[in-house]
């Protein structure tokens, strides 16, 4: 299967459960997922450790996000993961930067490319801390696996599990921190600049 199928097969398996998630938060970010991509661009292969947390996860067999799960989990070593974040940037800590990453399916910069929505799958290891931060684009995160303690804006801290759909709305600042088992999550972004990176002040 050519990598350009393999990123067309998960846009697909994302689609469906886009369709079949009746969440009236991802039905507002709907135009962006029907027909968005408007090219492609071949991102070759990056593996980090974060891939790897990918091998033991499980999602509910009910749930309407496990094909895209196992979608992502099938072809984990051809992706191209990567991390917005360094060192020398003291953003976030080593346990963060040694522990996650993200592999971008739609979006700006492709593999299919949108300039209306970035769509992708996060990990994170277990215990990891993803400090509070914010940007202009709106988010939203599905728990495809595992579970963290969210906090949004000024409200207290939720424990969100399988199949919980977190919001973020535009500029709003937010943290989690992920529990005793690694995390996945499909996320998307639209409005604002796609790549925007977050302010952490
Ligand atoms: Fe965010």
């Amino acid at each position: 299967m050519s990598t350009y199928e393999i990123y067309k097969g998960l846009y697909a398996a994302v689609l469906k459960a886009v369709a079949a998630s009746g969440d009236p938060d991802i039905a507002r970010f709907g135009s962006g997922f029907a027909g968005g991509e408007q090219g492609w661009l071949d991102p070759g292969v990056n593996l980090l450790p974060a891939a790897d947390f990918l091998d033991s996860m499980d999602a509910r067999d009910d749930s309407v996000y496990k094909p895209v799960l196992d979608a992502f989990t099938a072809c984990r070593y051809v992706l191209f993961w990567e991390q917005t974040y360094k060192k020398q940037d003291g953003v976030v800590n080593d346990e963060m930067l040694a522990g996650y990453g993200f592999a971008e399916i739609i979006g700006i910069n492709g593999p299919l490319v949108s300039d209306t929505i970035r769509c992708g799958i996060g990990v994170w290891g277990p215990n990891i801390e993803y400090p509070v931060h914010s940007h202009d684009a709106e988010e939203i995160y599905v728990i495809l696996a595992g579970s963290a303690t969210f906090t949004l804006g000024d409200n207290l801290p939720k424990f969100h599990t399988g199949d919980d759909v977190v919001f973020v709305s535009s500029g709003l600042r937010h943290s989690f921190t992920t529990a005793s088992a690694a995390l996945a999550v499909l996320y998307f972004w639209q409005g604002g600049d796609l790549r925007q990176i977050s302010s952490f002040s």
